[in-house]
């Protein structure tokens, strides 16, 4: 699904990196690079993907308007997220098996995310390790856990990553048991991929793809190894984690990791004023308002329309971070101005991972950072913090009418 462009008259065709102006077209390269299953497993969502399409959609609603005669000589796009300056409120998301779209996997990611000065969000499900992750590259790092069955795996996964000096870690709330994504289920996409003539003629078509998955060597799941009985390949491994996904898990549980990891922790999935205050109740530092970029439950809610009320319940008392849907970079800049300290992207980068390896992730950075950029001086914003919310100029977002007093102006 396309997003964040507008049709013109222009025809172009997508060859490689220097073509890349924008997500989508980063999205098409992608789309060119992979076998088919494994495109439609990034791109895909749950169900009937009405979620995932208004997430990409709801931008669109939100309009804005700029300051002018303000002096924007001079523009910081630098922020504070999680105990750490960032160059720019936007940060990677945690999306596992990264080795499944190129064959150095999160190492070009991390390096990517260290060049470009922002987080990156390293998934429980990754190819390699959270060591070797970490020893990539030296940029701040979030580790993505979930609350398994085995509750000794969560806790040594937060001592590990104290050992390799994570900056944060973060518990994804909203996956007590896997989304239904059809598409998977009709491209017939199972990790690591099956063998048959469908997919061996796919992998024919896709030879620099196929190339790297050999030269890679064996697919793991680095985290995870020696924990399963049996082989450790990652057919059994990703059997392992998905039967360690644990639908009774509560809100105490994630105070105890909250509490064993004692240092800037965020709370993913959040989309409710009662759940976000109940993350500030467990002593989170941040929440992560999220639908899983529509992956896990078909709801129609999008982050962004959810933003403005979560903020006025609990912005100063947490850090707010929107992810789901951002395209591009005034996109960020309408979650600034809803009340987000920061924003995160999922997708985005992982069609930057295919597209190019690390020299793809970094050039879609640098493409953001450039789009933030340009924006808060066309916006008159020479901060972060000057971007706010009376610059707004709807109070409608995503179709939902939402109450005058969420977007602080008079009731009526
Ligand atoms: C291929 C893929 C793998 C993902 N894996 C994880 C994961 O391991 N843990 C997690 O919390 N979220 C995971 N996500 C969700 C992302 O962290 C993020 O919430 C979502 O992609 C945001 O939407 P966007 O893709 O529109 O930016 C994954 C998403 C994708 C596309």
């Amino acid at each position: 699904m396309a997003a964040g462009t507008c049709r013109t008259d222009v025809r172009y065709r997508v060859r490689g990196l220097r073509d890349c102006l924008n997500v989508d077209d980063f999205r098409t390269l992608a789309r060119r690079r992979l076998p088919a299953p494994i495109f439609h497993y990034v791109d895909g969502a749950a169900e009937s993907e009405h979620t995932y399409r208004r997430s990409l959609l709801a931008w669109d609603e939100i309009g804005m308007a700029h300051n002018a005669l303000v002096d924007v000589a001079a523009v910081d796009t630098a922020t504070t997220v999680l105990g750490q300056r960032i160059a720019m409120p936007l940060l990677l998301s945690p999306t596992g098996t990264a080795r499944l779209y190129h064959w150095r996997g999160e190492l070009a990611v991390a390096r990517a995310c260290a060049a470009a000065g922002t987080f990156y969000g390293v998934s429980m499900g990754s190819t390699f390790s959270l060591e070797e992750i970490a020893a990539a590259a030296d940029g701040p790092k979030l580790f993505q856990l979930y609350v398994f069955r085995d509750r000794g795996l969560s806790i040594e996964l937060i001592e590990r990553c104290k050992g390799a000096g994570y900056a944060a870690v973060c518990l994804t709330v909203d996956t007590p048991v896997p989304g239904m994504r059809e598409r998977d289920l009709r491209t017939g996409m199972t990790v690591p991929p099956a063998f048959g003539w469908k997919t061996l003629l796919d992998f024919a078509a896709h030879p620099a793809w196929t190339l790297g998955l050999l030269r890679g060597g064996r697919l793991r799941m680095g985290n995870l190894e020696n924990r399963a009985e049996g082989r450790q390949d990652i057919t059994t491994l990703a059997r392992f984690l998905g039967g360690q996904l644990d639908p009774s898990v509560t809100w105490e549980d994630a105070r105890r990791l909250v509490e064993a990891w004692g240092g800037p922790f965020a709370v993913k999935g959040i989309l409710s004023v009662a759940d976000a205050r109940r993350a500030v109740e467990i002593g989170a530092s941040a929440i992560i308002v999220s639908n899983h970029g529509g992956r896990q439950f078909d709801a129609g809610i999008t982050p962004i329309e959810m933003l403005p009320r979560i903020a006025d319940a609990v912005g100063g008392q947490i850090e707010i971070i929107l992810d789901g849907g951002i395209r591009r970079g005034m996109h960020v800049l309408k979650a600034l101005a809803l009340g987000a300290t920061a924003c995160a992207m999922g997708r985005p980068h992982v069609f930057g991972l295919a597209a190019g390896g690390e020299a793809g992730v970094r050039q879609l950075l640098a493409l953001l950072h450039a789009e933030i950029r340009r924006n808060m001086i066309l916006m008159g914003c020479a901060t972060i913090d000057a971007v706010s919310r009376s610059m707004i100029t709807n109070d409608r977002i995503a179709g939902y009418p939402i109450h005058k007093g969420d977007l602080g102006m008079a009731a009526v």
